[in-house]
């Protein structure tokens, strides 16, 4: 027996059959499913916005204070560095801590150019090798050259490691801005390489530095130090807020009036068990330009005060014009304005002759 054939659009049968207005209806309908239709399209549009606007908001509010303020204003970016980041020693000395197991081992940031500063500083404080019985180890260090002759710059750079083996190079891109950058890898160079030392010193390329006067003022303390970073420490810096100021930091960045406490980035010493402690709290807060303002945000957060040293005064950011031998023999650092004026001072000072 053939099956009865179903009605071609049973559907549209229905709806004829229900519609109130009949035979009407046959004209009506795709109006009103359309406008059905509409809504339908409508309310799916609204559903996939909901959940889009949920997810996102999510998002954004589980984020860091600090990373919810980026990601609403990116133009903030610029005042931040690109690190935590994998960098990697392209020059390194792995085994220079284990073979001499320094007292201290002073590490200058300085340009790849700025070779005139480096072989400034190995001619004078940076040739003491041996001071009352403690090793010093000084190093250098580098990011990657820029510029059109950055091949040639390279070439130079590992000539002048093999001649000297006191280089040591990271491969982010070496600029005023990446100072922090330098630091943190400094930091974790220090942590993986040279856990022997006792004491680790950050010096500037253009600092005249007096080691036997740094190292009589280390050895006071008798017992291994923790916790211990000193310099010439600032307290209740105010933060700038004149756009024009090339330290500028907008509110967002750093909301509060003063800085915690730091020693300026020129000279600062840190005991070895730091370096380890500030890359961890530098995971939880985002890194600044600033490299010794974000050392003291750093330090912050773990609670650690820097040390004010016996004689503030030993550490000079603003020299008299005057150049003194007296004045300058009890310094520990102080600021020269070149690598020439650097030498001068050095050998004044280290030529024999009466005391003072
Ligand atoms: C470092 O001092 C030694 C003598 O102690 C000297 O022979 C050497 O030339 C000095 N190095 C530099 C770079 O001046
Ligand atoms: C800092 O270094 C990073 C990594 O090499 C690089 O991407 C960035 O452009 C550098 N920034 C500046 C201002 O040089």
């Amino acid at each position: 027996m053939p099956e009865p054939v179903p009605p071609a659009s049973g559907m549209c049968q229905h709806w004829d059959s229900s519609h109130p207005h009949g035979e009407m209806g046959v004209t009506k309908q795709p109006k009103v499913t359309r406008r059905r239709a509409w809504l339908q399209y409508a309310v799916w549009c609204l559903g996939f916005l909901l959940v889009f606007g949920i997810i996102g908001m999510y998002r954004v509010f589980r984020m860091q204070p600090q990373e919810q303020k980026i990601y609403l204003n990116p133009h903030l970016e610029s005042y931040y560095v690109a690190y935590p980041h994998r960098y990697r020693f392209i020059v390194d000395q792995p085994e220079l801590c284990r073979q001499h197991k320094p007292y201290i081992v002073i590490i200058v940031p300085v340009a790849p150019k700025n070779l005139e500063a480096r072989d400034a500083i190995r001619s004078t404080w940076g040739n003491e090798s041996l001071v009352q019985d403690k090793d010093i180890l000084v190093l250098f260090l580098l990011g990657l050259p820029s510029g059109d002759d950055l091949e040639a710059q390279q070439v130079l750079i590992q000539q002048e490691n093999v001649r000297h083996r006191d280089l040591l190079q990271s491969d982010f891109i070496d600029s005023y801005r990446n100072l922090t950058i330098k630091t943190m890898v400094m930091l974790e160079w220090l942590r993986d390489r040279c856990p022997e030392a006792y004491y680790a010193a950050k010096v500037d390329a253009d600092m005249l530095l007096n080691i036997v006067a740094l190292i009589k003022m280390l050895l006071r303390h008798t017992e291994y130090m923790t916790d211990y970073i000193t310099g010439l420490v600032w307290y209740e810096n105010v933060v700038i807020r004149d756009p024009d100021n090339k330290f500028y930091i907008p509110p967002e960045v750093y909301p509060y009036q003063v800085y915690p406490p730091y020693p300026l980035g020129m000279c600062y010493i840190i005991s070895m068990d730091l370096p380890e402690k500030i890359l961890e709290a530098s995971q939880k807060i985002r890194p600044i330009f600033i490299e010794d303002v974000y050392i003291g945000l750093c330090l912050e957060r773990l609670h650690i005060t820097p040390t004010t040293p016996p004689d503030i005064r030993q550490f000079v950011v603003n020299p008299p014009p005057e150049y003194d031998h007296c004045y300058y023999k009890d310094l520990i650092a102080v600021v020269t304005n070149s690598p020439a004026q650097l030498k001068s001072f050095w050998m004044d000072l280290n030529k024999p002759g009466p005391a003072c």
